[in-house]
């Protein structure tokens, strides 16, 4: 596991955003495809707010993907496998970056067709727990055309990152403008924030 930690936390070190193409096996990240899909159809996901959240942009509607929280209790064997991994990755941080990192929360989330999320950035105004923010991508077959890219600013560039299944995405929270782009497929991930 500490391959893949260490090409991510390169990759932010050069670059501000850490990504890692296979981050996830293809059967882990299959697995937790196939449990957000049951959440979604037994009705589990919810609108998301957004709370609290730093507001870059005035429109209403600011967001249109629905979540699940992710949690031990639930007792699902990939969930539990996939939160193992981010203990891993806490305690990789700690030890290497000196990070202090204490606590994480993560979501599963479902952007259905044409639905998108405004430019943000993750750290509320009134809360300032969450530093860094981590999103794994559960989309096999993910075509350019399919749309549904994350899209960052570093440095008044822009990078686009197409949601492809595996792939994990790391970023400080209270930096990184970013925004995602209408999604013309079902898009599927899971996102969350390690907290001090
Ligand atoms: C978020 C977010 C990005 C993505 O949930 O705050 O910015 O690519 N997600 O899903
Ligand atoms: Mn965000």
């Amino acid at each position: 596991m500490e391959k893949v930690f260490d090409a991510l936390i390169d990759s932010f070190i050069e670059n501000k955003i850490g990504i890692s193409e296979f981050f996830l096996s293809k059967k882990l990240s299959t697995e937790l495809s196939a449990n957000l899909h049951t959440h979604f159809k037994h009705g589990n996901l919810t609108l998301a707010g957004t709370g609290t959240k730093a507001k870059i942009n005035n429109s209403d509607l600011v967001r249109g993907d629905k979540i699940y929280w992710l949690d031990q209790s639930h007792d699902n064997k990939s969930e539990n496998v996939f939160l193992g991994m981010m203990d891993a990755m806490v305690i990789y941080l700690n030890r290497t970056c000196y990070t202090g990192i204490t606590d994480y929360e993560f979501h599963y989330t479902l952007y259905e067709i044409g639905t998108y999320y405004k430019k943000h950035i993750d750290q509320f105004t009134t809360n300032d727990r969450r530093k860094y923010s981590v999103i794994v991508y559960l989309n096999e077959d993910w075509q350019t055309e399919d749309g549904g890219e994350l899209s960052l600013k570093i440095n008044h560039q822009t990078v686009k990152i197409n949601p492809t299944a595996g792939k994990c995405v790391f970023f400080k929270s209270n930096e990184i403008e970013h925004e995602v782009l209408v999604t013309h497929k079902n898009r599927l991930s899971i996102t969350g924030w390690l907290k001090v």
